[in-house]
């Protein structure tokens, strides 16, 4: 029959070894694996405690609480070992992936307005402050929005002029924004006040100041009372806006079949010997508020179209046209 000394003596040895072993196990999973052999249901201690009941009965509670002691100790070693060995792996983990903040970053060149969106968009900020909206209309144009309907009759020299693009016998790749007026006034009453930007075509062969693709805005204000003098100070305001302080103006007599009386407006730059041509604008014509059901006898409006590429060109100095289109990131980045 085992007395209290022989498992005294067996503690000893199974404490021993678990200390041996748990110092050789090198992870978790042999880890698992040590925890079943010593205190799984089937393990050594659980066997330990089945000979209780061969001692003898007044030695069972010593024996027991020797028992429970080692058992109770076991559970914290192997716990013990368990985090040691996540802390292990965490610290080998933090070595390995280890951030270095102060290492540069992977370049990502960011990208770049084009200057003619960049032009274009100032003159949209301009206007949208001063209480216009912006309008857009297709750039495939039907004949009456891009010609009838301005005015422009048939056999109107200016018809040939435009040079235009035809798609087909009643639509055409609009050149310029003057159809969007017609448009806007369509499917609005008066008051409108609106500005266009879009792009526009013409059968222009390319060289330092035309091509065949380029932007133009126009605007368009209708209302009661409207006069030239109302549109010489508005564009007076947009020029001190765009091009800065102290540029001249100038309006010249002109004709379009749009506008009655027609100008062009012309700027010099200040100290420059030259006036500069930067736009077409005039009141609207009477024929033009007919052809969209507005009474010439109650409204008045004024109109303008300009050349964004040209605004661009002559706000940055740039002197060939091309350079907009041929996609040149040296060009590019420097606006
Ligand atoms: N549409 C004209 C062009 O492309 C420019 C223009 C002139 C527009 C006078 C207007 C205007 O609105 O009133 O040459």
């Amino acid at each position: 029959m085992p007395t209290l000394e022989d498992l005294r003596a067996e503690v000893e040895k199974l404490r021993t070894d678990l200390e041996e072993r748990l110092d050789s196990v090198e992870d978790e999973a042999s880890l698992d694996a040590l925890r079943a052999t010593f205190l799984g249901r089937k393990g050594r201690i659980s066997q330990l405690f089945k000979k209780l009941g061969t001692l003898d009965p007044s030695e069972r509670s010593e024996a027991g609480q020797l028992l429970n002691g080692l058992k109770k100790a076991a559970n914290e070693a192997v716990a013990r070992a368990k985090s040691e060995s996540r802390s292990a792996r965490l610290a080998e983990r933090l070595d390995v992936e280890r951030i270095d903040m102060s290492l540069p970053g992977a370049y990502r060149p960011l990208g770049h307005v084009h200057p003619l969106t960049r032009v274009q968009q100032e003159i949209e900020t301009i206007f949208l402050r001063m209480g216009f909206s912006v309008a857009t209309g297709p750039e495939i144009e039907t004949e009456y929005h891009n010609f009838d309907a301005l005015n422009i009759p048939v056999e109107h020299p200016a018809r040939a002029d435009w040079d235009t693009f035809y798609i087909d016998e009643s639509t055409l790749l609009r050149p310029h924004t003057s159809p969007v007026q017609i448009r806007v006034m369509e499917q609005t009453e008066p008051p409108v006040r609106i500005i266009c930007p879009g792009r526009c075509y013409r059968r222009d062969t390319q060289d330092a100041t035309h091509s065949p693709v380029f932007h133009q805005v126009e605007l368009l204000w209708v209302e009661e009372g409207l006069s030239l003098a109302h549109l010489k100070y508005v564009l007076e305001l947009f020029t001190h806006e765009f091009f800065g302080e102290g540029y001249e103006m100038l309006f010249s007599g002109d004709y379009f079949p749009f506008t009655e009386p027609s100008v062009q407006v012309h700027i010099k730059a200040p100290g420059a010997a030259h006036w500069l041509e930067i736009m077409g604008a005039g009141m609207v014509d009477p024929a033009v508020l007919e052809a969209v059901g507005y009474d010439p006898e109650t409204y008045t409006g004024f109109a303008f179209g300009l050349g964004i590429e040209r605004m661009a060109m002559l706000k940055y100095g740039i002197d060939d046209i091309r350079v907009f289109l041929t996609n040149d990131l040296r060009f590019i980045r420097q606006f």
